[in-house]
């Protein structure tokens, strides 16, 4: 079948966490015929895309970014019959398909690594192993994203290697001619089978310092911009050398060149002292079209983290978003809250990154220690970071005992509450106006829309916006907020109370302009 399906400038995108989604065959496990069966829904909200994230097969230890053969689907997941099926259902619908790209590392039980395992010299050469120092101890003193040492000892080999993540995540030379070659094959493998666009996971990560210096210690000011809790130790390094995101950068060019140039590509950065600086020069005309930070989230997108991230970035180039499989659900059980987000959201110019449930305002589930697989929340366990809550299965239908997920066992368990569902789905309820406002951001084109004037308070923030409808005047007031939003009757969208969570959208083309 014949589709148009070119990319809008900004476009709105649905993240789905595929082992959540929706379970085909009563394993308790989403997987890829479950997507398909409820991709109406998503196409439904009026978005432009989804993103999948990791399907491949993976031995799961951190989720399926652990990845063992990146050209196959993961059995639980389904057959590469089932990823053709999903892609074509997507695109009969209007929707195009990004997938992750996870180039930065591979599994432990990846070929390659156990080939190295095994004394294959070559084969080791795509990693980076290097010998203990003469008193047994790790080459240099890199620190893991997540926080213990990023170097792991292999006896087989009587060598550390790198890795940036978990031990079971080795790090790739991405340098190496084979790694770019494998790397290059398996982008046009998925573009032929119909993929539209990517999700690089990591970006931020790729490449070190060859000369393995030992990073310096973070000053007080970079240890609080470090990604990650204060009580990680990774935060005490200032990681001038174990990533070089601005090589990285450049490296985007040559992603761009693999991927084609219709394809639709972002990067996931995880370097949060120079967060906004680096996405926009990963999204510099011929790389990647935008890219996204965790300033938002780690903020709930208030509006001092708004006005920075105007201050320091094009935000046409930076993908908004609040929630996705890596962090705790922004939702709080409270609408008004979500519907004023969504807003905000929606608003920005620049893509829009919606995870999966949050349509329905779900909140952070809490897991108690036994029920969770994932290796970082264990880690710190309960102190963070709390990336499995996010992962709980989608609630399908308010009235079954496992709410529409699977007729089996949900994989983690589902304790949604069964009588806000009903309010979400409700004729006025939040998912429509998750419908609204996506809509409305689409006609109005405020998502390819710029900023002209901003002013915020702590608790208030107003745009005026060039958008594809003339000027676009916006309020939004947190509660208690000083600020009175304008008379809300001629207004294109409206939302909330005076001194909750308001927000009042108005075209105006004679004043502020
Ligand atoms: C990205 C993924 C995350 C994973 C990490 C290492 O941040 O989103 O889930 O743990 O990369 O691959
Ligand atoms: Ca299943």
């Amino acid at each position: 079948m014949a589709h148009d399906l070119r990319w809008p400038q900004a476009p709105a995108i649905y993240q789905i966490y595929p082992r959540s989604f929706a379970d085909s065959n009563g394993d308790g496990i989403g997987d890829l015929p479950g997507i398909t069966s409820r991709l109406e829904h998503v196409a439904g909200l009026g978005v432009d895309a989804i993103w999948l994230s990791s399907i491949y097969a993976s031995p799961w230890q951190d989720g399926g970014y652990d990845v063992s053969d990146h050209r196959a689907v993961h059995p639980t997941l389904g057959t590469m019959d089932d990823f053709d099926a999903l892609v074509d259902r997507a695109h009969d619908l209007g929707l195009r398909v990004i997938l992750d790209q996870v180039l930065n590392h591979t599994s432990c039980e990846h070929p390659w690594f156990l080939a190295a395992l095994a004394g294959d010299e070559a084969m080791a050469g795509r990693y980076l192993f290097r010998d203990a120092r003469p008193d047994g101890t790790q080459p240099n003193n890199w620190i893991s994203q997540f926080g213990p040492p990023a170097w792991t000892w292999a006896h087989q080999r009587s060598q550390f290697y790198f890795h940036q993540f978990l031990a079971c995540q080795p790090s790739l030379d991405l340098r190496h001619p084979e790694v770019k070659a494998a790397h290059r094959e398996q982008m046009r493998f998925w573009r032929a089978r119909g993929v539209d666009g990517f999700r690089f996971d990591a970006a931020s990560s790729y490449l070190w310092d060859e000369a393995l210096t030992d990073n310096p210690v973070a000053p007080d000011e970079i240890r609080k911009k470090n990604t990650g809790e204060i009580f990680n130790p990774f935060t005490f390094q200032h990681h001038l050398h174990d990533m070089l995101p601005d090589d990285a950068a450049t490296y985007a060019t040559t992603l761009r060149e693999w991927a084609g140039e219709d394809a639709w590509l972002m990067g996931e950065m995880t370097e949060g002292v120079r967060s906004y600086e680096l996405a926009m020069e990963f999204s510099t005309p011929g790389r990647l079209d935008a890219a996204y930070t965790t300033d938002l989230p780690a903020n709930c997108a208030g509006p001092v983290a708004i006005a920075d991230l105007l201050r320091r970035a094009d935000p046409a180039r930076i993908v908004g978003w609040l929630s996705s499989h890596d962090q705790p659900r922004h939702g709080s059980g409270d609408f008004a809250q979500a519907a004023f987000l969504a807003a905000l959201m929606a608003v920005l110019p620049g893509p829009w990154l919606i995870y999966q449930g949050e349509e329905w305002g779900l909140p952070q589930p809490g897991l108690a220690k036994d029920e969770v697989t994932d290796p970082f929340d264990l880690l710190y366990w309960p102190d963070g970071p709390g990336r499995e809550g996010a992962r709980v299965p989608m609630p399908w239908n308010a009235d079954d005992p496992e709410f529409g997920f699977t007729a089996g066992r949900p994989w983690l368990p589902m304790r949604w509450n069964r009588a806000d569902l009903l309010a979400a789905v409700s004729v006025s309820g939040l998912a429509a106006t998750y419908r609204d406002l996506i809509h409305l951001r689409r006609k109005q084109g405020w998502a390819s829309g710029r900023v002209l004037i901003s002013d915020h308070g702590d608790d208030w923030l107003t745009l005026a916006m060039q958008t594809g409808c003339g000027c676009l005047n916006a309020w939004f007031a947190w509660p208690g907020a000083t600020l009175k939003p304008p008379d809300a009757s001629d207004a294109v969208f409206a939302h909330g109370q005076r001194g909750d969570y308001q927000v009042v959208l108005r075209h105006d083309d004679t004043k502020r302009t």
